[in-house]
């Protein structure tokens, strides 16, 4: 399956954009969406803008980091991904927390939401603190200019961004504008702000009057950075905590090492980062969780059970609650993944399979998963090498073969088309069709996904429309399931 990806040219202008993202970033980008997708649009860029020699363009992005070249690719490298409500039990956890942190100090609260992407996550909290009467003021920041612009214009939220807001606070803060498009009423009522930042560079930011911040928020923007580059921003930030401050990290932000300023403090089910000495407000600590006993077990039933039974966020909640545990869980990051899928967050499912890559043993599965976020990320090339590597580790897996083959077609090689087809039909064909050996993780994708089913007959026509006399046996009752 190998040939199906030209191996990958090194060019210097593209080593040395590879490497001023990395130094101004913190994005350590895979050579393959450097070459063939960041690179390309830099150099269509370049050329609009009559910059003829990309390396001398690579150079002008490196003395000049604040034009509007270096926004268009920011734009380009970074994953904007949100949605209001966002984790929606930690942000719940947070507003409690400051509600408690507000009765002590009596004063507003100053608040920092760190990589917010197009504004979602600071309303929600901002929504939660107003309904708990808390006063507050946050920033939300982030390098990419136009996601700050959008932030905030707050008019142009799609229906995937508000669809996790409780329905009274939807109907209390937005309004819809067309279909599909939201805009948030009276955002002057909310005292958020923003202010462009960036992680990597620059100093970090402090509250308006000075002082420190009482709750940072850094959700799904560590997973971006290799685990030393997250740890160092992890770090910076906790030096500009309050000392009953805390920072909020999202499930899929590896924290190898908080270092010595910051450690773990656990509030009900959720955790966060916090100065020596801060505590659980709850009453009572919870008693020690023996690091074996898995939410899975806890809850009496494993997420792959509860998603059979459609009780989907609970199997969530599980999952997550398991990675704040061992945050090398494989099975478990192979579902989150899944979820990420499900939600269409392909790029951090993407990153998330990547991790699931370092567990041992490997997940069942994960190769499958890895085509279809790369497929539904448009990414075919790279969406083929992993379904061959899905066949490679099982090779009666029909599902990827049948993948294989309609990327093939996709991309007119009608040869390697026939072969996945044929060897599809021979999978589908055999006495008793067996669903395809994939995990826990692909079954949910399946369960989700609303593909017709994929029979024989199908794969059979395709063979006939190819003009192979097909070897496959007719075999009207041939049930297959489906490839998502
Ligand atoms: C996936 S979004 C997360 C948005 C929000 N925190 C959430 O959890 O829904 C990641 C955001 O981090 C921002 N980001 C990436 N690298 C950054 C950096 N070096 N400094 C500041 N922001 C950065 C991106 O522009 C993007 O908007």
């Amino acid at each position: 399956m190998n040939d199906s990806l030209p191996p990958l040219p090194t060019v210097p202008w593209v080593a040395a954009l590879h490497d001023l993202v990395r130094e101004r970033l913190g994005y350590e980008v895979p050579e393959h969406r450097m070459t063939l997708e960041i690179a390309p649009r830099v150099l269509a860029h370049a050329e609009t803008h009559g910059h003829l020699d990309p390396r001398g363009f690579v150079d002008t992005l490196r003395t000049s980091p604040d034009g509007e070249a270096w926004d268009a690719l920011v734009q380009v490298v970074t994953v904007g991904e949100t949605y209001f409500f966002r984790h929606a039990g930690q942000l719940e956890a947070l507003a409690a927390r400051c509600r408690r942190r507000f009765e002590t100090a009596g004063r507003a609260l100053e608040i920092w939401s760190a990589g917010c992407a197009t504004g979602e996550e600071p309303y929600s909290l901002a929504m939660l603190l107003d309904e708990a009467s808390v006063p507050f003021h946050i920033v939300g920041s982030d390098v990419d200019e136009s996601a700050l612009a959008k932030a905030r214009a707050a008019t142009g939220f799609s229906d995937r961004s508000v669809s996790h807001l409780p329905v009274q606070l939807r109907e209390r803060w937005l309004e819809a504008l067309g279909p599909g498009r939201w805009r948030l009423m009276r955002p002057t009522d909310l005292p958020v702000r923003f202010v462009r930042h960036n992680l990597i560079h620059d100093a970090p930011l402090h509250p308006e009057g000075g002082g420190a911040w009482d709750a940072i928020l850094c959700r799904n923007v560590l997973l971006y950075f290799p685990p030393k580059t997250g740890c160092e921003v992890v770090e910076q930030l906790g030096r500009t905590l309050a000392p009953e401050g805390g920072l909020w990290v999202g499930p899929c932000d590896h924290v190898a090492d908080p270092g010595p300023g910051l450690g773990w403090v656990s509030d009900g089910e959720e955790r966060f980062l916090a100065p020596p000495g801060v505590k659980s407000t709850r009453e009572r600590p919870s008693p020690p969780r023996p690091r074996q006993a898995t939410a899975f077990q806890a809850r009496g039933a494993s997420p792959t059970r509860l998603i059979e039974r459609g009780l989907r966020s609970t199997a969530r909640r599980a999952v997550e609650e398991r990675l704040r545990e061992v945050q090398d869980d494989g099975e478990a990051l192979v579902l989150l993944g899944a979820f990420l899928l499900r939600e269409h967050a392909f790029d951090e499912a993407l990153v998330t399979f990547g991790r699931a890559e370092g567990a041992h043993p490997k997940p069942a599965g994960l190769a499958y998963l890895q085509g279809v976020a790369l497929l539904k990320a448009g990414r075919h090339e790279d969406a083929a090498a992993a379904f061959g590597t899905a066949l490679e580790d099982d090779p009666d897996d029909w599902a990827s073969s049948y993948q294989l083959a309609m990327l093939y077609r996709r991309s007119g090689r009608s040869l390697r088309e026939e072969v996945m087809l044929l060897r599809t039909a021979d999978r589908l064909g055999a006495s008793t069709p067996r669903p395809p050996a994939l995990g826990a993780g692909a079954r949910l994708v399946n369960s989700v996904h609303a593909e017709p089913r994929l029979t024989l007959r199908l794969v059979e026509e395709r063979l006939t429309h190819l003009g192979v006399v097909s070897r496959a046996r007719t075999n009207e009752g041939a049930d297959s399931g489906r490839p998502s």
